[in-house]
């Protein structure tokens, strides 16, 4: 059983609906997941029991980081080791250049091991099973980190 916070920014809820799914499929796969939703008043909680993170938030402007992201990363102030990113957008906004912009900052801030999830506005009516597949494949490559670490510890043994 992997334990599993969701640390999610949503502003008009669809980011916030991804975030539910992955914590439903989480759960449905036997796997401890607890939804954490950014606030601007709220401090960051302790990342520090959980053996992995996933952040989630949405685009805002031209292809930007939202402010409660930001904060939010900033009020963590170190860098966990490990960190997916999920996120929504809308390609009306920019096209595929901009769509989900956040989502690779976030990732390649946190130099994330994992694939990116991107979601066009609202998961229902057709993107579930994208959420569902990207959620396991996360912790397929967890897993093989996990092992490749363990090859590694035991080698210098
Ligand atoms: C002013 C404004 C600017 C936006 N800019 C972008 C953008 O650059 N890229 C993108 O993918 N989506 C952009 N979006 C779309 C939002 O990211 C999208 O609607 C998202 O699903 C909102 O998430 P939320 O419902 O969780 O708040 C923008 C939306 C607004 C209102």
């Amino acid at each position: 059983m992997v334990s599993i916070i969701i640390c999610y920014a949503s502003f008009s809820g669809n980011t916030k609906e991804v975030a539910e799914l992955i914590a439903q499929t989480l759960a449905d796969l036997g796997h401890d997941a607890v939804l954490h939703r950014i606030n601007r008043n709220t401090p960051p909680p302790d990342l520090t029991p959980y053996d992995m993170i996933m952040m989630g938030t949405f685009t805002w402007g031209k292809g930007v980081t939202p402010a409660i992201m930001k904060n939010f990363v900033a009020d963590v102030g170190y860098k966990p080791e490990k960190i997916a990113v999920f996120g929504t957008g809308d390609t009306q906004f920019g096209g595929d250049d901009l769509f989900c912009r956040a989502v690779d900052r976030l990732a390649v801030f946190y130099e994330s091991p994992y694939t990116v999830l991107k979601i066009e506005q609202s998961p229902r009516g057709g993107q579930e099973e994208k959420v569902r597949k990207w959620t396991k494949e996360v912790l397929q490559i967890d897993e093989l980190i996990n092992e490749s670490k363990s090859a590694g510890t035991s080698k210098s043994e």
